[in-house]
């Protein structure tokens, strides 16, 4: 058990201030398993690729994010991966379904085309604020190719994603439950989604259209039944959630160490011309081709990951480098420790894209931006290629330079590791 625990609240205060020194001092004075109690609730911390390996690989029935992610099912009910095992095993066919193949390739063009049009709008030169222009575009980006272009304007003049603020305010795993103003707000925004979606969900089975929403209420569960309503609306509202905040986070931090390193920026742009050439659109040929750019979005989910924490609850008791963690208890991984352990990464706080080109770091469980295992982010290659295409096609067209200088910027605190507010200067390239 860690030293520094105050009686009921335990660590919270600690984990609360500040989690990555939190998890750091645990991890140095401990090694990769030990023990820290919040609010009465105690948890073995896992640190450490062989340790983050038995959390990811352990069944639901062993591990299961039922109870320490009921701060999400008050927003979305007990869908998919917020329910039991059963629920989860129900519901996996249709969450993978929005991300096949088949899928992908219809959503890469939009995803261009959305990027392209921001593009036009910034013109020769001037000045963005790049958290907010980021959000803007993922949202977007979702909205468009889960919607298509109509429905998704429709759904932002009805408010639909101005709820989500409240929802990312309300991220909360300890107190959620209190009658808190915070958590009225994320309430009623959850009243206010699920009362868009209704009549667009009435719509579709009127009148289907081809795309990934239709998928949602089409496509059969593992028993073979297509969604009800409540579900297909909780689903859309979930996923939505899973993917707009850490992927708007996630793009936004790629730009600015991209912007802040001369190196890594030159081999980019190089590639970016010998690869994708005059192209308007980046296809698949080119997502395989675009090496330095993945490895600067992987660097970037290395060093600002948007994930920092993820909690399972122990259902039987393990044993686990020696210890015993009965039921009860809570197992967490943490990825602001596991990235930065210097035997798994070399100078750990370092912006290195070179390490995934050069040096095949982090190949097994060290890195854990997306999780893994069985309930490895679904949305993963959608958030990569999306935030591939905005580096490649923003930094062929300008030179960026940060006005906010490097060392002033933060990380918001609400759940997602998005950048503070952030100036950037742009011009065209010659
Ligand atoms: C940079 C962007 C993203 C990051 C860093 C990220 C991170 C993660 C992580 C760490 C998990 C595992 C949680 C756990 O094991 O407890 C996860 C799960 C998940 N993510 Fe993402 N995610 C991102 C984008 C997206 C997008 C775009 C979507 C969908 C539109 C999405 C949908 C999901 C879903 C549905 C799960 C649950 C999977 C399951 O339980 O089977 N994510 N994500």
């Amino acid at each position: 058990m860690l030293s520094g625990g105050l009686p009921y609240i335990g660590h919270a205060i600690e984990f609360y201030r500040d989690q990555e020194s939190f998890f750091r001092r645990g991890y140095h004075k401990h090694g990769k398993v030990f023990g820290i109690k919040l609010l009465g609730q105690p948890m073995a911390i896992l640190i450490g690729p062989e340790e983050q390996s038995f959390f990811f690989k352990s069944t639901d029935k062993e591990l299961s994010m039922e109870k320490p992610y009921q701060f999400l099912a008050a927003m979305f009910g007990r869908i998919a991966f917020l329910g039991s095992h059963e629920t989860y095993k129900l519901h996996r066919p249709v969450l993978h379904s929005l991300f096949t193949r088949d899928q992908m390739a219809r959503y890469l063009p939009v995803m261009s085309q959305v990027v392209n049009e921001w593009l036009e709008r910034l013109g020769d030169s001037g000045e963005i604020e790049l958290t907010d222009e980021m959000t803007h575009i993922v949202k977007e980006v979702a909205g468009r190719c889960f919607l298509g272009d109509e429905v998704h304007r429709r759904l932002e003049a009805e408010g639909f994603w101005a709820q989500y603020d409240a929802l990312s305010a309300s991220l909360d795993p300890l107190l959620y439950n209190l009658p808190l103003p915070k958590f009225k707000r994320r309430d009623a925004a959850r009243e206010k989604i699920r009362a868009i979606l209704q009549p667009l969900i009435e719509e579709r089975r009127k009148q289907p259209v081809d795309d990934g929403f239709q998928y949602l209420l089409e496509q059969p569960d593992g028993a073979g039944v297509p969604l009800p309503d409540e579900v297909i609306a909780n689903f859309f509202a979930a996923l939505m959630f899973a993917g707009h905040e850490t992927t708007a986070g996630q793009a936004a931090w790629s730009i600015i160490h991209l912007a802040n390193n001369a190196a890594h920026r030159t081999r980019v742009q190089e590639e970016v011309q010998s690869v994708v050439g005059d192209s308007a659109e980046i296809n698949h040929v080119h997502m395989r081709e675009i090496k330095q750019i993945t490895a600067a979005v992987q660097e970037t989910g290395r060093l600002r990951p948007s994930a920092e924490t993820l909690i399972r609850e122990v259902k039987e008791d393990i044993t686990l480098d020696g210890y015993r963690i009965p039921a009860g208890w809570f197992v967490m991984t943490s990825t602001a420790a596991a990235h930065f352990i210097p035997e798994y990464f070399a100078n750990p706080h370092a912006y290195d894209p070179a390490r995934f080109t050069e040096r095949n770091e982090g190949r097994g469980f060290e890195l854990i931006t997306f999780g893994g295992g069985l309930h490895k982010c679904t949305g993963m290659n959608f958030a990569r290629t999306e935030m591939s295409i905005i580096m490649a096609l923003l930094f062929r067209k300008y030179e960026l330079e940060l006005v906010t200088p490097y060392e002033q910027i933060g990380v918001n605190r609400g759940g997602s590791s998005k950048p503070t507010p952030t100036r950037v200067r742009y011009k065209l390239r010659h």
